[in-house]
């Protein structure tokens, strides 16, 4: 009587009318899932109260029963599964699904404003020693976040700003100096960097190579601006920046597991980067609330929507609307490495 029982092992997405409160069931043993029907008499649970606090409120209400932050999903029902549920890649429906070719378009649509974009294939701006362009943003679709991909050769590149939104970098080849409002740091390969709104940055190139990272802002800007001077308004009140790979920090997902990079902890309150490892597999098809771009490190596979799916190889990048729903395929032996950059959010194991 004291134990949750599983209703179901993913949330229950609902979109809320105002004025009306919810009681969520918190036993599982309710037939109204996930609301309460009275089932928990006798038991040592009571229904949690809910009213919502916007206009138009959408949720996802825990339906495992275990979360911690009821009546919410946490992604608690990962931890449930031995294995992250999943889709046959060869089923006679999959099976059907058409190939879309890249070509020479570095954009490949898919369904719902999902597409894979592979950076290798555009065409880059130069700006002093940067090459860039833009991979996600709203010339694209995106409605929250844009990201841009850069190349920096030798040496000291021009100021970087974003103007007041937050972005995210993330090291994908070499390591760089990074400097932010006249603070440097050093940025290994495959670290994630946390750059404040309003703060200005710069990178200085003395690796013998070319170093290649991606920059995220969020919300979503047009283009990089070139600052002339370097500021001064660094955020003393939040140190430390740059978030390096680790497998010690890794948490466990199912048969999957991932490494918050940019959060909370180095002061990013609503946009999230993490990096995770996807097995052979392909997932089953779901969705998220938040609007997500996803960079490929290592690995090969398969990015699917309803009914359209792309290749995917190092270097490219997915970018995923919020709702879309979407299959992420690994196909080769030991699967893949992903970074993800969601917003806004700060969960990247809640799906529905
Ligand atoms: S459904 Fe319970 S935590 Fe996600």
């Amino acid at each position: 009587n004291s134990t949750p029982k599983i209703a179901r092992y993913k949330p229950y997405y609902t979109e809320l009318e105002p004025e009306r409160t919810y009681l969520w069931c918190s036993c599982g043993r309710g037939n109204a899932q996930p609301f309460c029907d009275g089932s928990h008499k006798g038991t040592d649970f009571k229904p949690v109260r809910y009213k919502p606090e916007t206009k138009g409120e959408e949720v996802l209400f825990c339906g495992c029963k275990h979360t911690k932050t009821p009546p919410f999903c946490d992604g608690s029902h990962n931890d449930l599964l031995e294995d992250y549920p999943s889709d046959d890649p060869n089923s006679e429906e999959n099976c059907a699904v058409p190939n879309v070719r890249l070509s020479s378009n570095p954009r490949a649509p898919l369904n719902g404003g999902c597409y894979v974009f592979s950076p290798d294939c555009a065409v880059l701006e130069e700006k002093g020693n940067l090459k860039y362009c833009s991979v996600i943003g709203p010339e694209f679709g995106a409605i929250y976040q844009s990201q841009f991909y850069f190349e920096a050769n030798e040496g000291h590149s021009p100021f970087i700003s974003f103007g007041d939104r937050d972005v995210v970098l993330f090291i994908s080849e070499g390591e760089v100096e990074v400097t932010i409002s006249g603070h440097s740091f050093i940025g290994q390969l495959h670290s994630g960097i946390y750059i404040k709104g309003n703060e200005v940055f710069s990178i200085n190139n003395s690796s013998g190579g070319t170093v290649k990272f991606l920059a995220s802002a969020c919300p979503r800007a047009d283009k990089p601006e070139w600052p002339e001077e370097m500021l001064n308004n660094f955020d003393i009140s939040q140190p430390e920046r740059v978030v390096p790979l680790d497998p010690s920090q890794r948490q466990g997902m199912a048969n999957r597991y991932f490494q918050m990079l940019v959060d909370k902890s180095v002061g990013s309150l609503v946009v999230t980067q993490f990096i995770g490892h996807i097995p052979l597999s392909k997932a089953e098809p779901h969705r998220h609330l938040y609007e997500e771009a996803l960079i490929i490190l290592t690995g090969k596979g398969c990015m699917w929507t309803e009914n359209l799916k792309t290749p995917v190889t190092p270097g490219d990048v997915i970018f995923l609307p919020r709702k879309q729903i979407h299959s992420l395929e690994a196909t080769n032996e030991d699967g893949m490495l992903v970074v993800g950059t969601i917003y806004p959010g700060d969960n990247p194991s809640i799906n529905y």
